[in-house]
């Protein structure tokens, strides 16, 4: 069975992509720059700073550097107020439940996320002290479809990435996964995606691929 699962955050162990989208949506507005659901899909995954840079794609004027990151800050505002609400009812039974039989089925457990919110979000949901490793935002150079957050995130596992499957809910994710060397179970958006080899509708489906493997 595979020893290590690494997951994603935002939008596979939380709902926090739909908080994303709502802030951005904000800012957008804000700016009188068009925003929908379908640009939205495309930050799934990657930083704030070039999640900005493909919403400006749609704006008419050029920005210096300096404004653009008082725009990331108002982004990361609107969304630091939307997270300021979760509480462990964010985290569904579903999730818990089957982190907690793939600990016992004796799983190493990981998050790894671009985001530099990933700490706090997972105290706000009660998953503080929970995984054996995390990785996030603060502590890489190039986010996903960069493999590096799952590299380091196996590597603090003890384990090697052909024994680790990734969970993901971005294609960036997948390819980030694939580019190093593991497996990737896709969820939601990159459900059909073909480059994940488990299409997960279900969360709970994790435990059977898991102890499937040889
Ligand atoms: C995750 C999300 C992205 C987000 C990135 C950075 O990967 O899927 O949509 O842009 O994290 O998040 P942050 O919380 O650092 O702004
Ligand atoms: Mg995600």
């Amino acid at each position: 069975q595979y020893q290590g699962i690494i997951f994603d955050l935002d939008g596979v162990i939380c709902h926090t992509d739909a908080y994303h989208y709502l802030a951005w949506k904000k800012l957008a507005d804000h700016l009188g720059i068009y925003f929908d659901k379908q640009i939205n899909n495309r930050l799934r995954g990657i930083s704030r700073m070039e999640s900005l840079d493909i919403i400006l794609e749609n704006s008419k004027n050029v920005y210096t550097d300096a404004e653009k990151y008082e725009f990331a800050k108002e982004k990361n505002e609107y969304y630091r107020q939307l997270l300021m609400q979760m509480s462990p009812v964010d985290l569904s039974a579903d999730v818990k439940n089957t982190l907690d039989v793939l600990r016992k089925i004796g799983c190493k457990l990981a998050i790894g996320s671009s985001s530099k919110n990933a700490k706090y979000i997972l105290e706000r949901i009660g998953l503080g002290y929970y995984f054996d490793a995390v990785v996030d935002g603060n502590e890489i150079q190039h986010s996903k479809p960069d493999p590096e957050v799952f590299l380091l995130a196996a590597q603090r596992l003890g384990l090697v990435p052909s024994t680790c499957l990734v969970v993901e809910d971005a294609e960036a994710g997948i390819d980030a996964a694939v580019r190093g060397g593991f497996d990737a179970a896709g969820l939601g958006d990159a459900r059909v995606y073909s480059l994940a080899k488990y299409q997960l509708i279900q969360f709970d489906e994790l435990v059977g691929i898991v102890s499937r493997k040889q």
